[in-house]
Formats: C-alpha cells, structure tokens, sequence
C-alpha cells in the first residue's frame, strides 16, 4: 500500500534534489520523484538495487511508494526542483520512498564517518557485498551509505555474528545510478562503485572474502528479479517496457561476470585492497 505524506520536512542535497516527508505511518522518507531532473528511470533503479540488495542480505532501509496529491503539493509551496532559476513543479502520483531508520530529531544520521569510526562499524563487511552487488549492476557512482547509532534489528548479517549491542550502523543508499543511471547500459570502469574510503576492504584477503555474495549473485535468482519487477508501478516504467525487459535479462546474462570484474578493480587498484597479496 502506498503511503500518504503528512508534512514537508527540508529539501534534501543531491542531483535528484530528493525531499524528506513525514509520512502517515509516522516514518521520514526521502523521496525521490517520478518527474526529478535526473531522470524517471532513476525510481526504477532505486526499486530494482533496494529489492536485490535486500535479497543479498546488505542492510539497506526499508523503501515505499509514497503516493503524493495535488493537495499536499498545493499546501507545500517549498516542494519544487530548482532548475537554475526557475522552479519546476512535482508532479503528484507515486514516488519513490527511502525510510529513515531512526526519528532525525534524536539520532544523528551521518553521511560520513572519520577513518577510526569506520573502523568501527558493526556491519562494515556489507561494504563487500554491496561491491559485489554494484559491479554486477554496473553502478557508475561510487558507493553511498548513511551511518548512525542502534542496535540492529531489521539486519541479519550473513557473514560474522549479529552484533546485539548499541553501534554503529551502515545503511547502503542511492542506487540512481545503478544500470548508468537513466542509460540502463554497463560501461564496467574498473573504478566505478568503489567507496572513497578504501578502508572499508581491509579485510578482503582474496576473491574469497567476497563470499557469500559471489555465489549469491552468480545464481542470482529469476524469480526474485521477475518478483521486483512485477512490484514496479506501471506509471514510473511507460514506453520502457521493453527496455526494461532486456536490461533484466543483460542483467540476468551478466551474473556469472562479477568474479572478473572484481579482478578488474584489483588490476585497476591494487592499493583498494591492500591486504589481497
Ligand atoms: N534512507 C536514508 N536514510 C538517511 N538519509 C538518507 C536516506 N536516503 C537518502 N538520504 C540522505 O539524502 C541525501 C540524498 O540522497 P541520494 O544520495 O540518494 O540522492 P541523489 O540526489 O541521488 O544524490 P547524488 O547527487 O549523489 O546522486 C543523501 O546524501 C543522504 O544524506
Ligand atoms: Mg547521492
């Protein structure tokens, strides 16, 4: 069920020029916009990576529809894109959601982390199998991920022990330019996907240390990939169909390559994994 915002909390930074809402179930979303000035397809990235991700078991947050009417637009006069000096509408109709995992008047949500907290992070090893999942999706912006302190609840690791106590949490975000963005191809740069911090790949020894997300997306499953397909509204795909369907399927081609373009960044960068020998 799509959700209905309440209140139009700030813009957000970013070329989407995402807004955070206040939605009905009492959640803060960032909402990404059908008619945004990246591209519509974006919201279809977004759904495909968070879905995929999900299924690989990286902490990523819970997504929606958020359903936004002529209303809420009309009573919101701050809700609009800046394209230069003029102030371009949104559109009402369905949108996609991005659910803040804690309120952000009392837990501090942070975009980036000092080295020595990074360090720190409970679920750092995600960074490894969210660069399995964007080599294979072919993401040509670099890693993003929000930090924050909790314990986590909502996250099953598949790799070390569930940690119980308060720490913190990495939560991988903005998945637009999964597929190259609004161009659903695969340039495959070596470099592409990476996160700025390469300490985040201390631990990879060896192709090994990719595991288990190697086998998981070498037999990435069809049904979960039609599951997230079939989940997409019909408004956000259009004259795409058919684009949509051979992306699915390259994709689905593509699952067996992620070992050698894994080897592609260590041959690119030796020095991103320093302790692969
Ligand atoms: N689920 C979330 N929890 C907390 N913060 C979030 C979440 N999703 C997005 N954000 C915040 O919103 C900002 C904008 O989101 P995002 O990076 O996805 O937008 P973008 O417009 O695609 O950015 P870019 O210009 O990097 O492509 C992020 O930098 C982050 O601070
Ligand atoms: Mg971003």
């Amino acid at each position: 069920m799509p959700l209905r915002p309440r209140k139009l909390i700030r813009k957000m930074r970013g070329g989407a020029q995402a807004h955070l809402l206040e939605c009905e179930d009492n959640g803060f979303y960032v909402v990404k916009f059908l008619n945004n000035p990246q591209h519509r397809r974006i919201l279809i990235n977004e759904w495909l990576s968070n879905f995929f991700l999900r299924y690989l078991q990286v902490h990523v947050p819970d997504t929606a529809l958020i359903e936004v009417g002529a209303d809420f637009i009309a009573e919101n006069p701050d809700l609009y894109f800046s394209m230069g000096s003029r102030k371009e509408p949104v559109q009402a109709g369905l949108h996609f959601g991005s659910r803040l995992a804690v309120h952000p008047d009392r837990v501090a949500i942070f975009d980036f982390l000092p080295d020595k907290l990074l360090g720190k992070v409970e679920n750092r090893v995600d960074f490894l199998g969210t660069l399995v999942f964007d080599k294979w999706v072919g993401n040509a912006d670099s890693r993003q991920a929000v930090f924050f302190r909790a314990r986590a609840k909502t996250w099953t690791p598949l790799k070390g022990d569930a940690p119980n106590r308060i720490g913190f949490l990495a939560q991988m975000i903005d998945h637009g330019f999964a597929f190259n963005g609004p161009h659903w191809t695969f340039g495959d740069s070596p470099l592409q996907g990476l996160y700025f911090r390469t300490s985040v790949y201390e631990e990879v020894r060896s192709l090994d240390s990719f595991q288990p997300w190697l086998d998981l997306v070498s037999h990435f499953p069809v049904e979960v990939v039609d599951s997230a397909w079939k989940e997409i509204p019909r408004a956000w795909v259009q004259e795409d169909e058919a684009a949509l369907e051979e992306l699915l399927d390259t994709l689905l081609k593509r699952r067996k390559r992620v070992v050698s373009l894994i080897g592609d960044v260590r041959g690119k960068r030796a020095s991103a994994f320093p302790n692969w020998r």
